[in-house]
């Protein structure tokens, strides 16, 4: 694509000096002792994720260009549950940092988080900008649903361009963090250590006997409970109980999947390699680029490097969040959800510890 001369004097992305900055305040975000399992990465890697996963090749539509998920649009889409937490955790460094668009944010945020939770060095470019309205805004259902099958998983990633071994390879991020039932109804993690970046969820798919469990939101999951733990420490065992989506399981089951689930179980490197390549092009989908790297999308030559002002730090009404005027109080509320989170968690240990 040719670049029209009368914008080519617009910003087309950050200097490296201003990333630095942006990087080291992402590094420093990371430990949130109040959420989860102590860490934001998880779910920064999970928001990426979304904000990208929505690119369909044939509409050349989504993708990580915009930051839609500002928007009620794609932001309310239920498939975004919870994600809300990583945007949150975001925002004092779009406070501090207010010329970068929240798209590049978003993407930077995963980048960091996995190599400072030992995975692998994405290569990451910026240059993405934000959307103005929701007008290019994807429609929604174009994410996965966790209790469908392998051709499910096909027709979701092979709309994005992907292949088999890259479908394995991005799974592969299910090592990070945890499901939620309030966010997607199903509950637990998939490795003992999820804020560690690692093959550990594929070598534990092939490894354990995985048992189908219904929960009582009439979802189905996978379950490990390791037996002779529960016989010593039921509540230990409880907490230790490791779970899998059907469309885990169904990496295993697949033939052509499954080749990929054991050379990354036997092979970190390999796994390494590979997610670090596909995490790179499933950030870039949808994102056109010229020789020299700046982007070159209609709506970045248009607009230049257009950065979206920082939420409103005021209270709203909840149904204002992530609208068109991003007026929203996402903030306050997460706040307090995290500190009950956290105390409940404090006296789970005390309890452990008096055992
Ligand atoms: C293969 C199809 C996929 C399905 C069906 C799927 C489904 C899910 C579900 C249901 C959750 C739990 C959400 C919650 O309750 O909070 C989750 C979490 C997560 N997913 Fe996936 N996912 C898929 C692929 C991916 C990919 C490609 C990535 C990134 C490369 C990814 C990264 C994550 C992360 C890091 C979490 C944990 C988030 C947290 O701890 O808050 N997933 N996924």
């Amino acid at each position: 694509m040719s670049i029209n001369p009368e914008h080519t004097s617009l910003p087309s992305s950050p200097s490296a000096s201003q990333l630095d900055e942006v990087k080291q305040a992402i590094k420093s975000l990371l430990h949130q002792p109040d959420y989860d399992d102590g860490s934001a990465g998880p779910v920064l890697v999970r928001l990426a994720w979304h904000a990208a996963g929505t690119y369909c090749a044939a509409t050349n539509t989504g993708g990580s260009n915009g930051a839609g998920m500002r928007y009620e649009k794609e932001g309310g889409d239920p498939a975004n549950a919870g994600l809300q937490h990583a945007r949150t955790f975001l925002e004092p460094i779009k406070k501090a940092s207010p010329w970068i668009t929240y798209s590049d944010l978003w993407t930077l945020a995963a980048v960091v988080a996995v190599s400072e939770m030992g995975g692998p060095n994405i290569p990451w470019q910026g240059g993405r900008t934000d959307f103005t309205d929701d007008s290019r805004v994807p429609p929604r259902g174009r994410l996965p649903d966790g209790s469908k099958g392998a051709d499910h998983l096909r027709w979701i990633f092979y709309r994005m361009g992907f292949d088999d071994r890259e479908i394995v390879a991005l799974s592969g991020a299910h090592n990070l963090g945890r499901c939620h039932s309030d966010r997607s109804g199903f509950e637990g993690k998939w490795v003992n250590n999820p804020t560690r970046f690692s093959n550990t969820y594929f070598k534990l798919l092939k490894m354990h006997d995985w048992k189908n469990k219904v929960l009582a939101n009439g979802l189905e999951q996978y379950v490990y409970v390791d037996e002779d733990l529960k016989d010593e420490d039921p509540e230990l065992a409880e907490e230790e109980t490791l779970m899998m989506l059907p469309t885990d399981m169904a990496l295993l089951e697949d033939p052509s999947f499954r080749v990929w689930v054991d050379k990354f179980a036997e092979d970190k490197e390999l796994f390494f390699r590979d997610f670090a390549a596909v995490f790179a092009k499933l950030l870039e989908l949808g994102i056109q680029r010229d020789v020299g790297g700046r982007v070159v999308n209609e709506e970045n030559l248009k607009d230049g490097y257009r950065s979206a002002p920082k939420k409103s730090d005021s209270s709203g009404r909840p149904e204002w969040d992530q609208n068109e005027e991003q007026v929203g109080h996402e903030a306050g509320r997460l706040k307090k959800e995290n500190e009950q989170y956290s105390k409940k968690e404090k006296s789970r240990v005390v309890v452990k510890a008096k055992l």
